[in-house]
């Protein structure tokens, strides 16, 4: 008899990974269009203006939202190299893989850096935040929102609160929340909103987002010294492209310049992305992926498996998971691929060979991604030795999906 390999007849995975994520259609389309100018007017003023005044709703601002050509480290990069000056003191909570590489964008930056280490997977220490704070008295605290390594969720409302009491500027990573978990960035006291188009806002990667609070303009005006890179200095947007009417510096109407170019066909798919989500309207949106979450993890624990982090801060967009006793990640994550078409991933760094790791993000926030990656990790599963109860994941998460329907 022939050996049926169930994923033969794709072209390619379900992306189940923490991002990039699977796009909508009308996203893709979107990109299918001959190229436009960038700096033409019917481009700059007739989809970059409006996208990012848009993506205001969706960053829950009152303020400029910009869109750079690049990734979510692009963001960092431009919201740290803009602000900081070498010798300028930060703090930077790191409480994974993510935490590091903010740690290490502020120590390339120059910044006299403190770093607030925080084991994986656990609750981060407020008090010890605030007291490390006051001691400090740091130009910029740090906090990654959703700790994509260990699927953790970090209360980004307290830490800007710890920010606004001690002065500093507060640079939040939302590269794997935003739109997918509650992110308030007025009401918080953001001053960098720093995201990538990847995951949760469910457009093509290859741009990267910061919200910038008149708080991290003022900052960037009072530098003694210039900023040292020209295409991320953020400043410059408010130099040569943000109109007077919005606080910027370009007369209203009058020819402007785009910082950077910027691009156009991940624009186009940026402004039906945004448009997308709007549509459905952020609470909707954020209860959607909160219950999509809760199923995964009923289906997972019905299967016998545990979560990786701390109860109190699972994260509703990338569950981490203890891979069972002696399967090896990296093959669950071969067979799900290689044999059912779909694609999940390993953990990071320490714990990639002890944790697995599923993304819901986007539009797989949703039963028809969320069951079928349950059924196809049972099977996965069943095939390197470890065996849970049939059908016993898929019930549980349909059980979640049918009582909040
Ligand atoms: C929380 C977080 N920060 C930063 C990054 C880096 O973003 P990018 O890979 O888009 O540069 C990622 C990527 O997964 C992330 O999850």
């Amino acid at each position: 008899m022939t050996t049926i390999n169930w994923a033969r007849c794709h072209t390619r995975p379900l992306l189940m990974i923490p991002g990039p994520t699977e796009l909508p259609v009308p996203v893709i389309q979107a990109l299918n269009q001959p190229p436009a100018i960038q700096y033409d007017r019917s481009f700059d003023e007739g989809v970059l203006e409006p996208t990012t005044l848009a993506l205001r709703d969706v960053f829950q601002t009152r303020n400029e939202v910009i869109l750079l050509p690049g990734s979510g480290r692009t963001a960092l990069e431009a919201g740290a190299v803009s602000v900081i000056e070498p010798g300028d003191r930060a703090l930077v909570v790191a409480a994974g893989q993510f935490g590091l590489l903010m740690r290490e964008i502020m120590q390339r930056v120059g910044a006299e850096l403190t770093e607030l280490p925080v084991e994986l997977g656990q609750p981060l220490d407020l008090d010890r935040l605030r007291t490390e704070a006051r001691r400090l008295r740091p130009k910029a605290i740090t906090l990654v929102h959703n700790e994509t390594s260990t699927g953790t969720t970090y209360p980004a409302a307290e830490v800007g609160a710890i920010a606004r009491e001690v002065d500093a500027l507060f640079l939040l990573d939302t590269v794997s929340s935003i739109a997918g978990i509650d992110v308030r960035t007025d009401e918080w006291g953001v001053d960098l909103n720093m995201t990538g188009s990847q995951k949760c806002l469910a457009a093509p990667l290859g741009m990267a987002l910061v919200a910038v609070s008149p708080r991290a303009w003022a900052a960037m005006e009072r530098r003694t010294r210039g900023c040292t890179s020209l295409a991320y200095d953020l400043l410059r947007w408010k130099q040569h492209w943000i109109p007077e009417s919005r606080g910027g510096q370009v007369k209203d109407g009058a020819p402007r310049r785009q910082p950077v170019s910027i691009p156009t066909h991940l624009t186009s798919a940026m402004q039906v992305a945004v448009r997308l989500i709007l549509e459905e309207g952020l609470p909707h949106r954020f209860r959607r992926h909160e219950v999509a979450a809760q199923a995964l993890r009923a289906g997972l624990g019905a299967m016998g498996l545990e979560m990786f982090p701390d109860a109190s801060l699972l994260s509703n967009t990338v569950s981490s998971i203890k891979a069972p006793k002696d399967v090896e990640t990296a093959a669950v994550v071969a067979r799900m691929r290689d044999h059912y078409g779909i694609l999940i991933g390993t953990g990071l760094d320490k714990i990639r060979t002890t944790t697995l790791r599923i993304g819901t993000m986007g539009i797989t926030s949703s039963p028809p991604y969320v069951l079928p990656t349950l059924a196809a990790l049972e099977l996965a599963l069943r095939d390197l030795g470890y065996k849970a109860e049939s059908g016993a994941g898929v019930a549980a998460a349909q059980q979640v999906f049918a009582d909040n329907t």
